[in-house]
Order: C-alpha cells, then sequence, then structure tokens
C-alpha cells in the first residue's frame, strides 16, 4: 500500500470542499437508504464530521500503531450512533466512489486497491473493538434530567440521572444527544462521581447547535437523554501527578475545571489550586454561588475573576491567562485550560511564548467535534490548541 500516494489523493479530494460530503451523503443514502435515520434529522449546513475524519483518518494508515487506541474508541463509540458491522461495507463504497468522483482521471486501479485496503484494515479495528465493547457496556446510557436552571440567556445548568452508573474519570467529555434531534455533542461532567450517580452538566446555547439549543431552551425535568461512554483525558489529572495546578478557565469551560477542583478536594491532599474564571461581562458569571461556596471551604484554592469586555477599555479583550501571566510565575505549575477555540489557542500561544512547556499544558483535542475527544490522546502532539468549551 503506498500511504504517501493515499495521503496525496485525499488532499486532492479535500480541496473540493462541502462538495465532497455531499457527494459522499447523496451515494450512501442512495444505495442505502436505511442509513439515513441514524444521521442528524437536518443535516443543512452542519459542518460535517464523518467525511472529514473518514479520508483523513484512512489516508494516515500508515499510523495505525499510533491510532489503534483512539480507532478502538471510536469504535465502540459507534455504537450510540447504532453502526453495526455490516454498516461499514456500505460506508466504505461510498467513500471510493467518492473518491473516483473526485479525482477523475487520476483515479487508478492501484489507488482502489490502496484506498479498500486501508479502509478495511480501519474498518476491522473499529468492528473489532465495537464487539469488544458489547460485553462491558452499553452503546448508551438514558438518562432523565432531574435538574434544569436557566443562568443567563442562553445557558443552563441541567443535573442528569442516567438509569445505570455512567462511571468516569473527572475531566472526561460524555457524548450527549436528544431523541428528538439524533445529533451528539460532548459535555464534561461538571462534577465527580457521586453516590447517587448523578450529572451536571453546563450547556451554553451555540448559533445552529441543535444539542445544545435543545438542551437549553426545549428541554425540562422528566425529559430523556441519551448519554455515551466517557471518552479522552486531555483534561483528566492523569499526567499532573501531585503538581499545584494553575486552572484556565473560559465561559462554560468551567464545567470540567470544576470537576478537578471537587477532584482536590477529595483527594485529601490538597495542593494549590489557583483558578482564574473568564467571562465576556460581569452579567455572565452564570455559577457564582458555587465558586464562592467552593472558594470559601477550601484555603488551598484561590479564585480570580476576569471580566473579559470592559467599558474603560474599547476594543481591548482580556482573557483568563492574561490576568495570570500578569499575576505570577505558574512555570512550577500543571495548566489546565478550557473554554472556546479562540480562548484555548490563545491561552497556549501565551503560555508557550513566557516560556512554560507544552507538556505542562492540558487542554481538549482540537476540532473535538470532528475527531472526537480521543483524538488528541492518539495522534497529536499538545501543541495543538482545540475547543473545550462543549457548547455546539
Ligand atoms: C473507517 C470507518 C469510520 C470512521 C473513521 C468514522 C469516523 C467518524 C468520526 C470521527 C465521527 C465524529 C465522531 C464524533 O463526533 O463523536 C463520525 C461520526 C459518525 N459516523 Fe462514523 N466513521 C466510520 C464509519 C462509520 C460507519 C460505517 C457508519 C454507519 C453508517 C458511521 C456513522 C456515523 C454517524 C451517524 C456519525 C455522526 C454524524 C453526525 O452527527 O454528523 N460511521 N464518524
Amino acid at each position: 500500500m503506498d500511504v504517501s500516494r493515499l495521503k496525496q489523493s485525499w488532499s486532492l479530494v479535500a480541496a473540493h470542499g462541502d462538495q465532497v460530503p455531499l457527494y459522499f451523503y447523496s451515494t450512501l443514502f442512495l444505495a442505502y437508504p436505511e442509513i439515513r435515520q441514524m444521521f442528524p434529522t437536518n443535516m443543512a449546513g452542519q459542518r460535517d464530521r464523518l467525511v472529514a475524519a473518514l479520508g483523513h483518518v484512512v489516508s494516515e494508515v500508515d499510523q495505525v500503531d499510533r491510532l489503534v487506541g483512539y480507532l478502538q474508541q471510536l469504535g465502540a463509540d459507534h455504537r450510540k450512533f447504532a453502526v453495526r458491522a455490516e454498516h461499514y461495507p456500505a460506508v466504505g463504497e461510498a467513500l471510493l466512489a467518492t473518491l473516483r468522483h473526485f479525482l477523475a482521471e487520476q483515479w487508478t486501479d492501484e489507488l482502489a486497491q490502496d484506498w479498500a485496503s486501508a479502509y478495511g484494515l480501519v474498518a476491522k479495528v473499529m468492528t473489532e473493538a465495537a464487539q469488544a465493547a458489547e460485553a462491558v457496556q452499553p452503546p448508551w446510557w438514558v438518562a432523565e434530567v432531574v435538574g434544569h436552571e436557566r443562568r443567563g440567556f442562553d445557558v443552563a445548568v441541567l443535573t442528569l440521572r442516567p438509569q445505570y452508573l455512567l462511571p468516569f474519570t473527572p475531566g472526561q467529555s460524555i457524548g450527549v444527544s436528544h431523541p428528538a434531534v439524533r445529533s451528539w455533542r460532548y459535555y464534561t461532567p461538571a462534577n465527580v462521581p457521586r453516590a447517587d450517580g448523578t450529572l451536571e452538566l453546563h450547556v451554553r446555547a451555540a448559533p445552529g447547535g441543535v444539542v445544545s439549543s435543545r438542551l437549553v431552551y426545549g428541554c425540562a425535568p422528566g425529559d430523556q437523554l441519551h448519554l455515551a461512554a466517557p471518552v479522552g483525558d486531555g483534561l483528566t489529572l492523569r499526567s499532573a501527578g501531585s503538581a499545584d495546578l494553575l486552572l484556565l478557565a473560559g465561559g462554560t469551560g468551567w464545567a470540567p475545571l470544576k470537576a478537578l477542583v471537587e477532584q482536590v478536594a477529595a483527594e485529601g491532599s490538597p495542593r494549590r489550586v489557583d483558578l482564574y474564571l473568564g467571562a465576556r461581562s460581569r452579567g455572565e458569571f452564570y455559577d457564582g454561588e458555587a465558586v464562592d461556596k467552593l472558594a470559601a471551604s477550601h484555603p488551598w484554592l484561590t479564585v480570580t475573576q476576569v471580566v473579559g469586555l470592559d467599558l474603560n477599555r474599547p476594543g481591548e479583550f482580556v482573557y483568563p491567562v492574561d490576568r495570570a501571566v500578569a499575576d505570577g510565575d505558574w512555570r512550577s505549575r500543571q495548566v489546565y485550560v478550557c473554554g472556546s477555540d479562540d480562548m484555548v489557542s490563545r491561552t497556549v500561544a501565551t503560555l508557550s511564548r513566557s516560556g512554560y512547556h507544552l507538556g505542562q499544558l492540558h487542554h481538549e483535542a482540537l476540532g473535538r467535534q470532528w475527531y472526537g475527544p480521543a483524538w488528541r490522546t492518539a495522534v497529536q502532539t499538545p501543541a495543538v490548541p482545540d475547543d473545550c468549551g462543549g457548547a455546539a
């Protein structure tokens, strides 16, 4: 298999932009109409997740050793979409038809052979992992909404009670779907695992985000949601040892960091934790009561609130990292960052410029909505900024 040929051909195809998923899905749904109901109800205008990942992952097949953990998790996780082994050939066929269409006269028998083998390899890892997961985990958990509090115009804090215990490590993300929209988004619980199994989610309704809008505006106690197995460890304390922490949060990026604060409290041998909590305006600090309570009960925790927009500084936006760097030197700390793409990439860039090394900066994966939170652990260097707000 000639991997450079695979990569090169994928970049030629990817250059056709939105035409590629359009062709792929038309081909797939025409040949296999029964597959249509597995995908989101409204796919118009949606940033495609499957096709981009498919081409990218399959053409990276030479890294299969590094990718294998990611692919296993992806395969097991695909059970939440009701994907079964017999669907893989259909997707493979549509992928090859799409490549053939866009590569036109550059499509050769050898290339067809290479793509078929690469896809087969990836599909094998994913289907075997899905099969193995059957014995261990349900494809999804049904959870009841037991609390729904609007905290401002576009933010809600939800309390969910899964029907069966859903084990997770603080900082991990969980796929969440409302059955009415058949679309999934990742959110990180804002709590350590509780005796009653409940989870707290912080959700901001993102423009065009069907799941987040549903959760904020169209959801009430008594509703049922679907949750998928926890994934990712970009934001877990696993690699931080017993080091002191600097936590930098923007908006609902506070959720996973709140879980980490709770974890430090539960550890019993507290380390120093300095938290910088950012919001665009003072009115957007949506969890003030809980933050005050944590700060009052834990002497090892210092909280600084950072308001991004200030009428006295028109045109200038202050990020939590700006304030933290001005306040002190945290280079001996492990740093956890969560917020929008923009917030995280600026934070990583600022800290790298200030002499922090990438191994001490923890954040979720680039484009997690495309590849899922496990992507970075598998293949990316820690240099790559990401989105961990879970707001889409
Ligand atoms: C080599 C094989 C495959 C790869 C690498 C792959 C990769 C991916 C990735 C990375 C995502 C986004 C994951 C996330 O956001 O959690 C995704 C989503 C999805 N995949 Fe796959 N997939 C493969 C095969 C399949 C097959 C055979 C089906 C069955 C029809 C399928 C159905 C879906 C669906 C329904 C979604 C959600 C799409 C959305 O919400 O927009 N995938 N896939």
